[in-house]
């Protein structure tokens, strides 16, 4: 069972308070987004869910076992993908089998068949399988996130976390790299939890959202309830034009599935996903 169990999340460090007493439950399979102004306790969020960080408060179970620390079945995605861009992508998205093999059986690539097989199989999934052995220094900035996704795959994780995976990309490759996240969950089954500061974005790919503010879960709910009253009550002052249309079509990037608008212009480090910034 891949079911997270959230139960009395509270994470302080010293004085601040970046988690109170944060409760939810995510069904097996689901694909919930966080939202949250910048310091709302997100990152912190993943990082209990991760086993980063340990709670001051409260428990965070996948299914019936606690998590304490960081475990192969739960993949993280990070804002700043942390592949090695000296590597091709092929090899990149194999260092996702690290926790199976020995470091210097890695180091030689003297993982099983299997594994092998495996990378292929999550570039492929991300769309990537023609550019396997392309040096990752030479990608677009979603495509390196692209390979971030398939290395996480290979890690063969039940739960997939990502935190701001698209924060630093601009709008078109925003949508394609949270395309190919959504699918990947879906067609394997994960549990995914992804964090993200662009309304639009979130409602073109949530299902369910929830919403933090000071450390406090202030909305939890399906896309039928997700409407300008919560993106207030989660954003409060933060002049949220722009950031809200309804059935989330204000985006005017490319199609998740097109392979256009991820060029070498990701890189310009545009994290606007239709806010309106
Ligand atoms: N290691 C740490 N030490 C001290 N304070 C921390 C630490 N990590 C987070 N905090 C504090 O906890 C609060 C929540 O931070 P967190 O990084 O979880 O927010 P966030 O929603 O991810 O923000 P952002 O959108 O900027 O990434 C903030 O007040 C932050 O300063
Ligand atoms: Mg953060």
């Amino acid at each position: 069972m891949s079911s997270i169990t959230v139960e009395g999340l509270t994470k302080r460090f010293g004085e601040t308070v970046a988690l109170d007493d944060v409760s939810f439950e995510v069904p097996e399979g689901e694909f919930v987004i966080v939202l949250g102004v910048s310091g709302s306790g997100k990152s912190t969020l993943l990082r209990c869910m991760n086993g980063l960080e340990t709670p001051t408060e409260g428990e965070i179970r996948i299914g019936d076992t606690p998590v304490d620390e960081p475990r192969p079945d739960i993949a993280m995605i990070f804002q700043q993908h942390n592949i090695i861009e000296q590597m091709n992508a092929y090899s990149n998205a194999l260092t996702g089998s690290l926790n199976r093999n020995t470091f210097l059986d890695s180091l030689f690539q003297r993982q099983s068949e299997e594994d092998k097989l495996q990378a292929l199989d999550a570039l492929d999934t991300v769309g990537l399988l023609d550019e396997a052995q392309q040096n990752a220094q030479q990608m677009s900035g979603g495509q390196q996130q692209r390979v971030g996704i398939a290395r996480a795959l290979v890690q063969d994780p039940t739960i997939l976390l990502a935190d701001e995976p698209v924060a630093s990309l601009d709008p078109g490759s925003s949508q394609q790299v949270m395309g190919y996240l959504r699918t990947a969950a879906a067609d394997r089954g994960l549990t995914a939890v992804i964090s993200l500061h662009q309304v639009n974005l979130a409602r073109k790919f949530g299902e369910r959202f929830i919403g933090l503010r000071d450390g406090k879960k202030v909305f939890d709910g399906y896309r039928d309830e997700f409407d300008m009253g919560v993106i207030d009550e989660i954003y409060g002052d933060i002049d949220t034009e722009g950031m809200f249309a309804p059935d989330g079509e204000a985006d005017d990037g490319p199609d998740p599935s097109s392979e256009s608008g991820d060029d070498a212009s990701s890189k310009r480090g545009v994290s606007s996903g239709g806010m309106g910034q």
